[in-house]
């Protein structure tokens, strides 16, 4: 078995390759004047599985581009099996068409890597995956997701030794917020079109980058004097970390601690964030100033067997 990874996820690829107990190897790559990407594969890999470490972020289109070319000429070089560690894995909002006419980028996506020959996919909180951890099917691919919501918490816990509420800033976090404290009744809350009143899930309206209302929809919490954390898969443009931030402090929040698997901190989301919180923390799927927590562990638990 050998782990090929480009020079992108180098740091978190060779953890991974330790942690599996397998060669590390990296793949020259680079990218043309025009805009092309090259990629030179100097291994042997006839009749190895191969493990392919590739995150999407930054330039997402690029990073697929290199991991398509990465798992294609490793079958040409005779892999037996290529699995693909994808821990931040891009298009997955576009895991459904909301409004007729949209490409199913996440469908694309999982044909593209199916073509070269990706037989096996593992992903980190991914946000088309809605059962937070485990096996699951990607339009016709084997693939496994990984939670990191109890990682994050563990750390926090580590660092903050009190009672903490943790909470998640929508709906569809919920799900991982169950997954990571165990509890069945977490606080939900729902973003609402300010244009047309119904949630961001139901909205049709076309206008784009509208600043949503957040609004309750479970769980009557006290945040008085308290430690909240805010639990989300990815802090992209930070809108739904700052606006929940906003509303834990009118609260009366004591601390706000903010953690997320996926940092990729638009603009300058990052320190907007960190000047409204006490504590931010994601992990290393993105390398970010704030990845503090590394998913290299849970990947690395991956049994190459499943
Ligand atoms: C949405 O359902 C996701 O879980 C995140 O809350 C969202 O994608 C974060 O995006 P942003 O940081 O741009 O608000």
């Amino acid at each position: 078995m050998i782990l090929l990874n480009s020079t992108k996820s180098s740091a978190l690829g060779e953890d991974i390759a330790s942690y599996l107990r397998i060669n590390f190897e990296s793949v020259s790559s680079r990218i043309f004047p025009d805009g092309e990407t090259y990629i030179r594969i100097s291994n042997d890999l006839q009749g190895k599985e191969v493990f392919i470490v590739q995150t999407m972020f930054p330039e997402p289109n690029n990073s697929l581009m290199e991991f398509l070319l990465i798992a294609d000429t490793a079958k040409d070089l005779g892999a037996k099996k290529v699995t693909g560690i994808i821990p931040y894995m891009a298009y997955a909002r576009q895991d459904r068409k909301f409004q007729a006419g949209e490409a199913l980028s996440m469908k694309t996506v999982a044909a593209l890597l199916k073509s070269v020959g990706v037989e096996y996919l593992i992903t980190v909180d991914t946000h088309y995956q809605h059962v937070p951890h485990g096996k699951f099917d990607l339009f016709g691919l084997n693939s496994m997701n990984i939670s990191a919501g109890r990682l994050l918490l563990a750390h926090i816990k580590d660092k903050f030794d009190e009672d903490l509420i943790t909470i998640g800033p929508d709906f569809g976090s919920s799900e991982m917020v169950k997954y990571a404290t165990g509890e069945e009744k977490v606080l939900k809350k729902e973003k609402i079109c300010p244009i047309c009143g119904l949630p961001a899930t139901q909205c049709k309206c076309e206008t784009k980058d509208k600043e949503y209302i957040i609004s309750d929809v479970e769980g009557d919490f006290d945040f008085k004097d308290k430690t909240v954390v805010i639990l989300d898969d990815i802090i992209a443009s930070g809108g739904t970390m700052i606006q929940t931030v906003k509303k834990v402090k009118s609260g009366g929040a004591r601390n706000i601690i903010i953690a997320a698997t996926h940092g990729l901190f638009l603009k300058d989301s990052l320190n907007t964030l960190r000047t409204l919180t006490d504590y931010l923390v994601v992990t290393d799927s993105i390398s970010t100033p704030v990845s503090n927590v590394s998913v290299a562990p849970l990947i690395g638990a991956f049994n190459t067997k499943s």
